[in-house]
């Protein structure tokens, strides 16, 4: 993914960007010594050993080890992918990211006016619901519902009054904030010019993205009346594919409960929070996809949806099993509850209370209970061909799933159910696609580097990337066969090719290296060697290294049976240069 930006554009990033400050916004940091420190965000503790350094342009926690770039700390506090952690960066350092072929769009547009528009408009419908002349009767039907003034306020219901222009009027000032009202999907164009407000006599629900920002609105009628709800359309901002409302709100009890439910509507979030189950989030009148999946999972490793008991309801389910299968790594749970007929989260929890509702929860079905009862619904077990075709159902569906064991016991329950050890899916019998399609993971862990000069180079390096500045290319080195060289050529290159450079900028640039997650570890390391005697240090390293590499070819040389006149001035030429660095290495 890493590919498709630039990787000059992620150098100016990290340039521009200083770690401190976007640490210090969430956590505050103290400054302590060279360094930063605070308490660490990522485990319990009550003295500060996460600290943050801003040469390295890297964080650390001496406690539970976490550690990365600012990219790698928005990825990781904030949950955010890799290119919403560089688009994030980009927004901030006031960068535009350059579009390749085949990446999203430019990320950065005037977001901030579009944002200014929708709080105003948020504003506005809040001050409607406590002074327009017809509020009380929304209230009411609030109250009525069930919902307290604080859980109102708490998920800052408003309200849009009846008219075409009541939005326009208050908060479309100008013509350039009528238009950001039209781009943020709150007023429509009008076929013969002019412009009239979406949302009108509804109850406002403001939709945050997963970071708290606001980005869009569902209104639902007061009463009856249709289309019940109304939402904004998709926007800059608003994706209703990628977004789940609740979620900013919800996020840490989810984290704490390692729990997420998802459900299908706006009050039924609020009603559930309003019963002090605050770990809902709900998918925005559509059904819950890919990107809805793998943003939950971020948090969590469960997740439960509930349904409606009714056909809709479990086609609803079927769909969400579908986009939940292909994300279903090691590890996670997915389950579905099927409330009564009828009955909707918010209707259930007001009847029957938070205590028999949490019951339910944690009796919802399994996936793979799901996925087989409604396969063989319907088709006779009995008979060979209903056998048959249950294999051919459930065959695109077991495809989807990632290789690993969940996959190979619903498999083997697929087996036992068909009666059959022919599927061609299993771990015996031919490599079909299904079996072939991605290594294990275990297979594409790579040993770490050992404990090495090559190491130890590597480690000086990334910690201190100017190094790289001060020593002849890695000419010399090449050739050498040990464990890591490779990468550290590569290392050397990459930083002697930048004037400037940090820990930071390296690492970014091997994010996509199978070893990065080893040399983050590097970065972490604190060495005892500073200043001049670090950049002898690692002179000395790479000349061990050089010295090595002679050595290797010599051996070479001298093992062999007869050797050439060719090869008798090498081996004279390369204890020459035996020498050499063995005197170079004593100097120092
Ligand atoms: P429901 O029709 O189940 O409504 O739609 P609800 O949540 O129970 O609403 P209340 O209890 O009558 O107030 C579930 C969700 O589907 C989307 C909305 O996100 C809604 O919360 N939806 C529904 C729409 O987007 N448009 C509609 O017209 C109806
Ligand atoms: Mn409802």
């Amino acid at each position: 993914m890493a590919g498709r930006i630039p990787k000059q554009f992620i150098d100016d990033l990290i340039l521009r960007t200083d770690i401190v400050d976007i640490i210090d916004a969430v956590i505050p940091l103290k400054k302590m010594g060279k360094n930063y420190g605070a308490c660490c965000p990522f485990h319990e503790e009550k003295t500060p050993s996460f600290t943050v350094s801003p040469d390295k342009q890297f964080y650390h926690c001496f406690g539970c080890g976490a550690h990365g770039t600012a990219i790698g700390f928005l990825m990781e506090y904030e949950h955010m992918d890799f290119l919403e952690a560089v688009a994030d960066l980009a927004s901030r350092a006031g960068l535009q990211i350059p579009t390749t072929e085949g990446a999203r769009p430019a990320v950065t547009q005037d977001f901030t006016r579009l944002t200014q528009a929708l709080e105003q408009a948020d504003h506005f419908y809040r001050q409607q619901l406590r002074h327009h002349p017809e509020a009380d009767s929304v209230i009411d039907y609030l109250k009525g519902r069930g919902l307290s003034g604080e859980i109102a306020a708490e998920f800052g219901l408003g309200f849009a009054p009846e008219g075409w222009d009541n939005l326009i009027r208050a908060v479309g000032t100008d013509e350039k904030m009528v238009l950001d009202l039209k781009i943020a999907g709150l007023v429509t164009q009008k076929d013969g010019g002019g412009h009239y407000d979406r949302f009108r006599s509804r109850i406002m629900f403001p939709i945050q993205d997963y970071r708290g920002r606001l980005v869009g609105f569902g209104g639902r009628v007061v009463g009856d009346g249709e289309p019940k709800y109304l939402n904004s359309p998709e926007t800059p901002l608003f994706h209703k594919g990628r977004e789940l409302y609740g979620l900013y709100k919800s996020r840490d009890e989810i984290r704490q409960r390692k729990q997420a439910l998802v459900v299908e509507g706006y009050m039924d979030v609020v009603a559930l929070a309003q019963h002090g189950i605050r770990h809902a989030v709900a998918s925005l009148g559509t059904a819950a996809t890919r990107s809805h999946m793998e943003r939950i999972f971020r948090y969590t490793p469960e997740v439960i949806f509930c349904f409606d008991g009714d056909r809709a309801g479990r086609e609803a389910a079927w769909r969400a099993l579908e986009n939940a299968l292909p994300v279903l790594e090691q590890g996670r749970q997915v389950s579905f509850l099927f409330l009564p007929e009828g009955e909707d989260p918010d209707s259930m929890v007001r009847s029957e209370g938070a205590e028999a509702f949490l019951k339910r929860i944690s009796e919802a079905q399994a996936l793979p209970d799901f996925l087989f009862g409604r396969l063989r619904d319907g088709i006779d077990l009995s008979r060979m061909d209903g056998r048959a075709r249950l294999v051919e159902l459930a065959r695109p569906l077991m495809a989807k799933a990632p290789d690993g064991v969940l996959r190979d016991m619903m498999v083997d329950r697929l087996a036992q159910l068909a009666q059959t050890d022919r599927l061609g899916l299993g771990s015996s019998g031919p490599k079909t696609p299904l079996q072939s399609r991605r290594p294990r993971a275990a297979a594409r862990i790579k040993r770490p580097l050992q404990g090495s000069l090559v190491r130890h180079a590597i480690s000086l390096l990334i910690q201190n990337p100017d190094l790289a500045h001060g020593v002849d290319g890695p000419e010399d080195l090449q050739g050498l066969d040990l464990p890591g060289l490779d990468l550290l050529c590569k290392l050397l290159c990459a930083a002697s090719e930048r004037d400037e450079i940090s820990t930071a900028t390296l690492l970014e640039q091997f994010r996509d290296n199978e070893h990065h997650g080893h040399l983050e570890k590097l970065a972490a390391e604190q060495h005892m060697v500073e200043g001049g005697a670090l950049a002898r240090e690692f002179q000395d390293t790479l000349l061990r290294l050089k010295a090595q590499r002679v050595e290797q070819s010599l051996d070479r040389l001298l093992a062999k049976a007869s050797p050439n006149p060719e090869d008798k001035s090498r081996i004279n030429q390369l204890v020459q240069q035996q020498e050499d660095y063995k005197a170079q290495l004593a100097k120092h």
